[in-house]
């Protein structure tokens, strides 16, 4: 039998090349997530339940990346997660939410909150606009009363089709923060926030679908309920599913992506996680949009560990890449990033987009609460084959295991860890995105294809990579 070598991240360097680069400013990250789906930096969020909610993927969207919301929620609640980050970023959101006049303040504030809106319009039993309540409204109202007692009756409306800078005009002239869209008959058909207007302004790299609302993805798996969840998924306007599971390149894995492809044919669809090149063709037969590639790359996997199987994350990667490259389909470079350096090296081995765990764990934006130890502030980042992951699953699911149960039954394939506390998501982003800029420049290149088509690796020795890194200082 003959064995390969199998490279990552730390065994290569990328050969510098002439540059005629000047400022990072002349370098484009815009690229391909998927076969129709297009992203201006290449960075993707994990579909982890210690990573990707609506917060995450509300911030990721807003940078120029995307999102995928995990899939360990219940069929609705995922949805409502997609459904959080559609409505968080729309300049018109095209069902706002709405309450009849005679429920009860009390009513009305608990429906806000439900929502996680600052505002409700009124709505009659004929759907027509019949007031609209703001925080202002609401603040001492008693909360036995009516909403129709409180709301304001007099209400500034625009119609269907008003431009953005029209909406504005609007809200500053009548010093107002919501905007309800009617039509003739007075029918409730929108609502533009001056929030919303002022999110578009301040995010200009923001990727958006078709209707100026962030893009956003959610993940399936493979056994139950996937073309249930695939519905409501797509229903609530995700633009991209992705199948996840461990082991890509199995048979669960391709006819699953055959039957949502046959029951959704227009759905956008990425598949994973495989790590050869054999891999990647089948699932491309199959009919994926793009694949991920990562086995046992992750920061939270002992997959290579408890089974002895993997790749090293560039070998993977390049093997991939070169099955993907025949076919026109993008690859995501899935597990192991954990600094720019690493991201701008899968994406020179032929990566179009990076999936990032552990970076993005631990900040503001990732679900969790944030946990001091010694001082110091933590928040949990776990892989979704590690047994709290399990237990925490079928706790959810009503079917905690009991007191005295045997947990030897679970082959954990995947750590609970805890990871510093880091801020917000947008610096780390920025970090990256800064860094993977100069490294384009490094290759001389102005974007990522020109990259990898520039690219020369070199292979290094324990000892440039010791001295790769600070050495024989004392770092502050
Ligand atoms: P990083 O290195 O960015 O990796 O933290 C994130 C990726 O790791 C994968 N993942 C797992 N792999 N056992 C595994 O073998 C697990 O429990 C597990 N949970 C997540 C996943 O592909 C993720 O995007």
């Amino acid at each position: 039998m003959e064995i390969r070598d199998g490279l990552t991240f730390d065994d290569v360097l990328l050969v510098p090349k002439y540059s005629d680069i000047s400022s990072r400013s002349q370098t484009d990250l815009g690229t391909r997530l998927s076969r129709n789906i297009r992203l201006n930096i290449p960075f993707v969020s994990a579909n982890m339940d210690t990573v990707t909610e609506s917060s995450m993927a509300v911030a990721m969207a807003r940078a120029g990346g995307i999102g995928i919301i995990h899939r360990f929620l219940t069929i609705a609640e995922q949805a409502g997660e997609v459904l959080k980050v559609k409505r968080s970023g729309s300049v018109v959101i095209e069902s706002p939410y709405t309450i009849p006049p005679d429920r009860t303040v009390g009513g009305a504030l608990a429906y806000a909150a439900e929502k996680g809106v600052s505002g409700l319009l009124v709505a009659g039993p004929d759907g027509r606009l019949a007031g609209i309540i703001t925080e202002r409204d609401l603040l001492f109202a008693d909360h036995a009363g009516r909403v129709a007692d409180v709301m304001t009756r007099d209400v500034v409306t625009a119609r269907p089709g008003v431009s953005a800078e029209e909406a504005k005009r609007l809200m500053h002239e009548h010093r107002i923060e919501k905007l309800p869209i009617t039509d003739g008959t007075g029918q409730i058909r929108g609502l533009v926030t001056s929030k919303d207007i002022t999110n578009a302004a301040d995010y200009p790299d923001a990727s958006k679908d078709g209707k100026g609302r962030p893009l956003v993805g959610a993940a399936v798996g493979v056994r139950g309920d996937f073309l249930e969840r695939s519905e409501a998924l797509l229903g609530a306007g995700a633009d991209v599913l992705v199948v996840d599971i461990a082991h890509g390149h199995s048979e669960n894995e391709l006819g699953t992506v055959r039957s949502i492809k046959k029951a959704f044919p227009d759905c956008e669809l990425i598949a994973g996680n495989i790590a050869t090149a054999a891999g990647a063709e089948d699932l491309i037969r199959a009919g994926v949009d793009a694949v991920k590639v990562g086995v046992g790359s992750g920061s939270i996997c002992i997959t290579r560990v408890v089974t002895g199987s993997g790749v090293p994350q560039l070998t993977a990667v390049m093997d991939c890449a070169a099955a993907c490259r025949d076919h026109g389909v993008p690859l995501i470079s899935d597990g192991g990033t954990r600094t720019s350096g690493d991201a701008t090296k899968a994406l020179a081995a032929g990566a179009s987009s990076v999936m990032l765990g552990g970076m993005l764990g631990g900040t503001d934006e990732s679900p969790g609460t944030v946990l001091t130890k010694n001082g110091k502030r933590f928040k949990v980042y776990r892989g979704m084959a590690s047994l709290a992951a399990s237990i925490g699953r079928k706790a959810k699911e009503g079917a905690a295991p009991p007191p005295d149960a045997d947990l030897n039954d679970y082959v954990a394939e995947g750590v609970e860890a805890m990871v510093p506390h880091k801020g917000s998501v947008t610096d780390i982003i920025k970090q990256l995105a800064g860094g993977l800029r100069s490294g384009l420049s490094y290759c001389g290149a102005h974007t990522i294809p020109q990259m990898q088509e520039n690219a020369e690796f070199i292979k290094m020795s324990r000892a440039g990579f010791a001295e790769s890194q600070p050495h024989d200082v004392s770092v502050v």
